[in-house]
């Protein structure tokens, strides 16, 4: 079974409540809630200069996703950063880091009552992250707009990073079959809201556009940050309602996400976008966020004389 796993090119440590172990060796019970039902809440974070990017931000996210489920967090920020680091320093030597925290209702009987599920499961995973090829930048990807709605707020609320992510699998796997690298999705009204993993921004007349919260999604914490960015460089980044019609307007278009930052979108099924290549709007607030984010991260003077 381990070379099976093996053969997968596992790579990284992962923290399984209180154990860490290589990846191929991670295991978790098939009672948990999380695999047995989707119960559970997650982040995605990664690295720049080795330090996790929006710490504080990802841990607020955790908490109000947890609170939306009645889920309790049974450690503070600074204990899950202590575990986090642990996993890191287990993984070995990595360039920048991939981090998943998966937070469960726990192990439990076959039963939805959270009676039978007394303590959440803790799951980290760290692996080396893997950047995005240098061909999304230069060239863009294509998107398609599927017909899988986001799901409704009144049901599982996108709002929650939920391990619940059915929606999203089959929002991508339909853009897969249609030749593209994301789905992006509209609401039960017909708005434009989000895509599978990321949130969509398009650009026109130099305003850069991005459904607003009401449509229903996922407040990426990439998306946050680029409103903050858009100031520092000078360009108009602001929340709308959008339909799919909007998009024939636009002049340039990109997803975000913490692993996959801005990236260009330059065809939505088939259609290119503006001239078909990255677009200046792009490109700018691409840079200013890595400025950024590299900045945000630098260890100060004192911290890195201290280390040697
Ligand atoms: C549905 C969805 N929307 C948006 C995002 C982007 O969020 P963030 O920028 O916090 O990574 C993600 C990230 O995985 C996602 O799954």
């Amino acid at each position: 079974m381990l070379d099976f796993f093996n053969g997968m090119g596992l790579r990284g440590a992962v923290y399984v409540n209180g154990t860490i172990a290589p990846a191929a060796e991670a295991a978790i019970s098939v009672y948990d809630h999380g695999f047995l039902y989707g119960e559970g809440v997650y982040e995605t974070l990664r690295t720049y200069n080795h330090v996790p990017f929006l710490y504080d931000g990802h841990c607020r996210r955790l908490r109000a996703s947890a609170g939306y489920i009645a889920l309790d967090v049974p450690f503070t920020d600074d204990e899950l950063f202590e575990r986090i680091s642990e996993t890191m320093i287990a993984a070995g030597d990595l360039h920048e880091a991939y981090i998943r925290v998966l937070l469960t209702r726990g192990i439990g009987e076959l039963t939805y009552d959270i009676v039978s599920t007394p303590a959440p499961s803790l799951v980290i995973i760290v692996k080396p992250l893997d950047e995005p090829p240098a061909r999304v930048y230069t060239d863009g990807i294509a998107i398609s707009l599927v017909p899988i709605l986001r799901n409704h707020p009144g049901s599982v609320n996108p709002i929650i990073k939920s391990n619940n992510l059915l929606n999203n699998a089959l929002a991508m796997q339909e853009a897969n079959r249609r030749g593209a690298e994301e789905g992006l999705m509209c609401n039960y009204r017909g708005e434009l809201s989000e895509c599978s993993q990321a949130n969509f921004f398009m650009v026109r007349e130099g305003v850069a556009l991005t459904p607003v919260s009401e449509a229903g999604l996922l407040e990426g914490l990439t998306r946050s940050f680029l409103f903050e960015v858009g100031r520092e460089v000078g360009i108009d980044v602001r929340g709308a309602t959008l339909h799919p019609e909007d998009l024939e307007t636009a002049d340039e278009a990109f997803i975000t996400s913490t692993t996959r930052e801005l990236s260009p979108v330059t065809r939505i099924d088939g259609r290119p976008i503006g001239t078909g290549r990255p677009g200046p709007v792009t490109i700018k607030l691409l840079e200013g966020y890595r400025r950024r984010a590299r900045a945000i991260t630098q260890p100060r003077v004192s911290e890195a004389s201290l280390r040697k």
